[in-house]
Formats: structure tokens, C-alpha cells, sequence
């Protein structure tokens, strides 16, 4: 008798606990394809700034876009302030702060809240040298006591979902009970999604250039978390390079994070968002007829046209034409004139005028 009200207690507790979980879920405001799915563009230090991020809501109106990492240590002393600008264009939008400090990830959050950033990320994924000497990054998956106490703090000082973006683990540390371990603390601390980088990442002896492509990317662990805890909202990333396998993995995935092919390759966003169809040139021109006039924009505003033409020189990739595309948007000479016109010339090189 004693054991059937123990077991009876314990399926009664499993499933509240289950429903508190999934309460944590976000229902509004969410950046969701007509699939139900999240197509989010990855966190890129130096490239996915507000012009890139620009470019791309162009070639996806629901792709959720991330900042580049921002370290929350800067940004609390008033440095670094510039890379937290953005334009009403970009919604929605998620910043990436780095850091471990839960203080200062408050109010770094707070901050972000009164610019009406759409989500909060917190970065525990990155292997590189210099954030392992300020303790944050990947090296967090190994305090997740500490990684929930400053998503507390953030969400506590902002009421902005909150959200995590990881490894699978960390070399020494690849076991599915520490990468449950973290996922389940960090959940119960009231992080709403978690973006699984689905490689492990070596802290010593690989860069960070390395961590993204040395370790094997382990597709059917993310897999098994997702079917482990189902409530859990599980975003992809990693590796993926074209529609086909994004919409493979939105099968049991709440979404795909898609990086370096989103960067190189900004149509395979509208293909993904639209996959009835597959993007032509003529298409692309017309988004970067609309890019055009926020050149003007921001170059009236004393923005340097080099930063402006970078994410547009892997537009119209494989096309013929586009390695004259490239370099007339990468002359040096042309750049320093600061005239937007140059992507007129640049865009004839591909048998278009704008
Ligand atoms: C140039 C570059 C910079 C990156 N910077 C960040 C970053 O600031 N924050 C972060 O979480 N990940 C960063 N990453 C990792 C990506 O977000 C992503 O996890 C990784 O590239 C794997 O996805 P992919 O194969 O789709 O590119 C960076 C990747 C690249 C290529």
C-alpha cells in the first residue's frame, strides 16, 4: 500500500513539474516560421552586427536574429555601448551577453529591456581563449549553480524570456548525465529555450575556429534531449548548410540556428522560411535595392560604406558574375569614396542595374 501512494505521489509530482515547464514556454511574440519552428540566425562576433542582422531580416521577416556576443562586463561599465544600437527593422531580436557575473548580467539585461531587445541570450558555448580567461563561455556548462542564478537575475531585471545557448558538453565532460545535468538547472532556473551547438567543445589546444569544426557534430544527441525532455524548448545548430536538412531537423526539433551558412549564403534564409520555392537573382536584387537605401541612410548618419557593403559580398554566391560582384564591393579605392553607388557597379558585373 505504502509503495502504491509513493508511486501514485511521484507520477502526480512528475506531471506538475512537467506542467510548470512547460508554462516557462513562450506563446507570444514568438519568431515562428508557418511551420510552427524557430529559424534563428547564430550569435557571429564581427559579422553579424546591425547592418548584417539588417541585411538578412530582408531574406527572412520571421528569422529570430542574434547579436554578436557582448560582454555584460563592458557593457555594465558604459564601454561597448555602439554594438547595442540596432534598427526597428531587426525585430525579432535577440542579444547575446557573455558573462558571469549575475549582477552584472542584470543589469546588462535591464539595459537591454529598456531597448527593447525581444529575448535575452546568454552565452555558454564559446570555447575561445580569452573568454576562458574571464571564466565565461563554454567553461559554464561546468557551474550550471551558477549559470541558474544568473538567469534568474536576468530575468528577474528584465522579464524577458531567457535564453541559453550551449554545447553538448565539454571534452572530460561528454556524458548525456552532465549535459542533462546543466539542461535541468538551467530549465528549473526558468531559461525558456536552450540552443544546442550539437558538437562538444575542447577547451584546450583547439581555437575557437577549430571548435567549430573539429569536434564531430553529434546530431542524435540533441536528438535524445529532445526526447528526453520533451517540454523543453530544443533549438539545432551546428553544421547545417542547406533547406533540406533545416526542415529534416525542424522534424523534431523546435527549430534550426543556422551561422556560417546563413552569413555566406543569406538566400538559404528565404528558401528556408519559404520552402515552397527556391530564391532567383532578380529576387535577391530586389532586397538589395531596399539594402541601397539604408546604405544611403547609414552613410548620412557618418557610417563607413566598408561596413555596409561586407554583408552583402556573399549575396548572390555561385552565380556567375559574383566574384566581379566581390571585388568591386571589397576596392579599397571605391570604399574610401564613401559613395553607395558603387553597388550599382558592382551589381552589373551579375547582368542587373538597380
Ligand atoms: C565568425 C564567428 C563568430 C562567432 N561568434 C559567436 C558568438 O559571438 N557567440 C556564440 O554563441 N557563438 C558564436 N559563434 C558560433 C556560432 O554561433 C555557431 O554556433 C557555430 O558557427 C556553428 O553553427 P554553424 O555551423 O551554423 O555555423 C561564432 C561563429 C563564427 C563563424
Amino acid at each position: 500500500m505504502k509503495q502504491i501512494v509513493s508511486n501514485i505521489l511521484q507520477i502526480l509530482f512528475a506531471r506538475l513539474h512537467y506542467k510548470l515547464r512547460t508554462k516557462l514556454k513562450m506563446t507570444d511574440n514568438q519568431p515562428l516560421l508557418t511551420n510552427n519552428k524557430i529559424l534563428a540566425v547564430a550569435p557571429m562576433m564581427a559579422w553579424t552586427d546591425r547592418h548584417c542582422r539588417y541585411l538578412h531580416r530582408l531574406f527572412s521577416k520571421d528569422a529570430l536574429l542574434f547579436t554578436e556576443m557582448i560582454s555584460s562586463s563592458a557593457v555594465a561599465i558604459g564601454k561597448q555601448i555602439n554594438l547595442l544600437d540596432y534598427s526597428k527593422e531587426e525585430h525579432p531580436i535577440a542579444i547575446q551577453f557573455g558573462g558571469n557575473d549575475p549582477k552584472e548580467l542584470a543589469t546588462c539585461s535591464e539595459i537591454a529591456k529598456s531597448l527593447n531587445y525581444d529575448e535575452i541570450n546568454l552565452n555558454v558555448g564559446c570555447p575561445s581563449p580569452r573568454v576562458q580567461r574571464g571564466e565565461f563561455g563554454a567553461s559554464l556548462m561546468e557551474k550550471p549553480t551558477l549559470v541558474a542564478s544568473c538567469i534568474k537575475e536576468m530575468r528577474y531585471a528584465s522579464g524577458l524570456p531567457i535564453t541559453v545557448k550551449c554545447r553538448l558538453g565539454l571534452k572530460g565532460n561528454e556524458s548525456k548525465e552532465f549535459l542533462h545535468t546543466f539542461i535541468n538547472e538551467v530549465v528549473d532556473a526558468g531559461c525558456q529555450r536552450v540552443y544546442v551547438h550539437a558538437r562538444i567543445a575542447v577547451l584546450e589546444g583547439l581555437s575557437a575556429s577549430q571548435n567549430r569544426s573539429i569536434p564531430p557534430i553529434q546530431a542524435e544527441k540533441v536528438q535524445e534531449l529532445k526526447e528526453t525532455f520533451p517540454e523543453i524548448e530544443i533549438v539545432f545548430n551546428g553544421g547545417i548548410t542547406n533547406k533540406e536538412d533545416a526542415l529534416s531537423i525542424m522534424n523534431w526539433a523546435d527549430g534550426v540556428m543556422i551561422g556560417r551558412a546563413a552569413y555566406h549564403n543569406p538566400e538559404l534564409l528565404t528558401n528556408i522560411s519559404d520552402p515552397d520555392q527556391n530564391m532567383v537573382p532578380s529576387e535577391t536584387l530586389e532586397k538589395i535595392k531596399i539594402y541601397l537605401s539604408y546604405m544611403y541612410s547609414q552613410v548620412e548618419k557618418g557610417e563607413k560604406l566598408n561596413r555596409l557593403t561586407r554583408p552583402l559580398l556573399h549575396c548572390f554566391s555561385g552565380k556567375p558574375g559574383a566574384k566581379a560582384y566581390r571585388q568591386v564591393l571589397s576596392d579599397s579605392v571605391k570604399l574610401k569614396a564613401n559613395n553607395p553607388q558603387i553597388l550599382d557597379e558592382a551589381v552589373n558585373h551579375l547582368g542587373f542595374s538597380i
